[in-house]
């Protein structure tokens, strides 16, 4: 069972007080369009298509796996040192992150890796990467962490306005 998140976004909307029991979903309000509630809350094993069907989209430099997801998504869910949070609204998923957390020497914390954050298009620009990051900040915080970091080629401004600094090179060797 993983360490109850505790989360208050940043414009002080939502109120986490459990993963796994939400005190209420995020009150979101499109404009023009009839009011939207979301919540951020842990995926779940139900999750698993919907989430398939935004991540498939996510990659680019790869060819997208369908039976690869699979496992990975049920490794996922048994693994402790991963987070996956999704933003549902009534039965589905509109967007998801997934994050690792490990302990280093060389920040003398724990590290969180954000590996995928995904927004179904439609709802993009509506505070929901901004409230899936900050659910994972504050997990992160919480479990004693110093760093959230990630990577990203496409949306570098999106995280520099939610207070990401860029910082270092990627390099990579693909195998
Ligand atoms: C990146 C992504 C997750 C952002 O999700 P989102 O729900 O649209 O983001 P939010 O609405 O919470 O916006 C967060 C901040 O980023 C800013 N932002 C969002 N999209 C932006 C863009 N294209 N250019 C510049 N800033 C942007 C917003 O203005 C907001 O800042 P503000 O609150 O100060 O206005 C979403 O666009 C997405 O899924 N993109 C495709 C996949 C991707 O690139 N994922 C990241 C891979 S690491």
């Amino acid at each position: 069972m993983k360490a109850p998140l505790h989360f208050q976004d940043t414009t002080d909307r939502l109120v986490v007080r459990s993963p796994y029991t939400l005190a209420r979903g995020l009150h979101c309000e499109m404009p023009g369009q009839q009011k939207t509630n979301y919540e951020i809350r842990p995926g779940l094993a139900r999750d698993a298509e919907d989430v398939r069907l935004l991540a498939k989209d996510l990659t680019t430099a790869f060819p997208f796996n369908h039976h690869a997801f699979r496992r990975s998504y049920s490794s996922v869910l048994e693994n402790p040192s991963a987070t996956l949070l999704v933003a549902g609204r009534e039965t589905r998923v509109i967007g998801y992150l997934l994050g690792y957390g490990h302990s280093t020497s060389w920040a003398g914390a724990n590290v969180s890796w954000v590996e995928e954050l995904f927004v179904n298009g439609p709802q993009r620009g509506h505070g929901i990467g901004r409230a899936l990051m900050s659910a994972v900040e504050s997990q992160a915080r919480n479990a004693g962490g110093r760093l959230v970091c990630l990577i990203t080629r496409r949306a570098t401004e999106s995280y520099r306005a939610i207070g990401y600094e860029e910082l270092a090179v990627y390099l990579r060797k693909t195998l």
